[in-house]
């Protein structure tokens, strides 16, 4: 059997799936009796012209000439973003192709509208590669675990902001010099805002929230915060409380409510999510009767996306029909209402009393500190007083944080990062 593809978009992700259908070819055609043949590719720049001359396949800047092709069954859409994809994606269904996604963009925000007009017109859309690159969590989630209930889901979804904390943990190096770092790799988005600020983490959230609980959560409903205000200091303090520090996406079941969330967070040092590095992304499942599952792999880059977004075009060629789910109705939680344990850290000057003006306000907030150290002795300066409270309610954990930050002790916003007891 032959199946034709028209690719759209040549960046990393589209030039590594042309290598790898070129290279994994004999070995398809033997697994799955299949030929799979790239009809035609398609980029805006016109200087990607020479990734098709070098693979000899016809090339086009206007996406509308794969879409409109007739011999097309399947068509790859790797530009990202949202506004032309999402044309590509709508076009192409409409015109009674199968789609293949990497953007976890497009669907975090219009996954709902595409999977009904996929099913309206009895066509498949493949995302495996739009969530952990080169990890099967989709197929994983929607089919191996299908008789499954998810109780709970904390995942390391961002390669580029994995990497940064690795980085920063093991050559003690600062947030920006870490970032100019992993630039250079090719992992991060386009606009590096994305990965940085907990936003590409928070998209593929919201896939896995549809997969684990049939809920395509509004964005802006779901609390999302990146690594930039990760300093050198907290990470090297973390480690002396024998802590990780790692940007998470959490999902978890409350009996009716789902608590959904990005957020850098404090992991036991033993924990194997704290020995994720460079790029790799690691998915811990809670799940009742399959139990405890982890995922680990290549989370970022073109050559290990590519394997999912082949596995997508081979099922949907095989005639696979994807399993979409229902939605449900569940609402989220009200993130101020979460409660956890935090670390905190509070720049202060070293003067009598000042400790005293800091709990005062933490215990007017009903906080309880675990443990408390200052980590310098100078007292004609401000010096970080860092501490790890009990279980505290998040919007007390900020207005007392807010109260404390007036004080005239206090030299710069203090910090807090959330801790997970996994
Ligand atoms: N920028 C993403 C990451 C790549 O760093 O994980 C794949 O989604």
């Amino acid at each position: 059997m032959i199946k034709k593809i028209g690719i759209i978009g040549l960046g990393n992700v589209g030039e590594a799936v042309i290598r790898s259908l070129k290279d994994s070819s004999r070995l398809i055609s033997r697994k799955a009796s299949l030929r799979l043949e790239v009809k035609g590719v398609c980029d805006v720049r016109k200087d990607k012209k020479r990734i098709a001359s070098k693979y000899r396949i016809p090339f086009t800047t206007k996406p509308s000439s794969l879409i409109n092709d007739p011999d097309i069954d399947i068509i790859v859409e790797l530009i990202g973003g949202i506004g032309p994809a999402h044309n590509i994606v709508i076009a192409a269904l409409k015109k009674g192709k199968h789609v293949v996604t990497a953007n976890k963009a497009l669907l975090a925000s219009h996954g709902k509208d595409i999977f009904s007009l996929a099913q309206a017109k009895k066509r498949e859309v493949g995302f495996e590669a739009s969530v952990c690159a080169a990890i099967p969590l989709i197929k994983s989630i929607s089919k191996g675990l299908v008789g499954c209930e998810v109780k709970a889901l904390y995942g390391i979804l961002n390669g580029t902001t994995n990497y940064i904390l690795d980085k920063m943990t093991k050559e003690r190096i600062d947030f920006n010099c870490a970032l100019a770092q992993v630039q250079n790799k090719g992992f991060a988005e386009k606009n590096p805002t994305l990965d940085i600020e907990g936003i590409d983490s928070l998209h593929k959230l919201c896939i896995l929230s549809y997969l684990c609980f049939g809920v395509w959560p509004p964005l802006k409903k779901v609390y999302a915060e990146g690594i930039s205000r990760i300093s050198l200091l907290d990470i090297l303090y973390a480690q002396e409380l024998n802590y990780r520090i790692k940007l998470l996406a959490i999902a978890k079941k409350q009996r009716d409510k789902i608590d959904l969330r990005v957020h850098p967070t404090l992991l036991a040092a033993e924990h194997l999510f704290s020995d994720t590095s460079s790029a790799y992304n690691a998915v811990y499942l809670n799940t009742y009767p399959a139990g405890e599952l982890l995922f680990y792999g290549e989370g970022a880059g073109g050559v290990p996306t590519s394997s999912s977004v082949i596995s997508d075009i081979v099922s949907i060629a095989l005639n696979e029909k994807g399993l979409l789910r229902k939605e449900e109705k569940v609402s989220l939680c009200d993130m101020r209402d979460v409660k956890m344990r935090y670390y905190m850290r509070i720049m202060a000057l070293d003067r009598p009393g000042v400790l005293a003006k800091i709990s005062k306000i933490l215990s007017t907030y009903n906080i309880s500190i675990a443990s408390v150290t200052q980590k310098e002795r100078d007292i004609h300066k401000f010096v970080p007083i860092v501490m790890i409270t009990h279980e505290a309610r998040e919007d007390d954990v900020c207005k007392a944080l807010s109260q404390i930050d007036k004080l005239s002790v206090i030299k710069s916003p203090s910090q807090k990062i959330r801790i997970e007891d996994l």
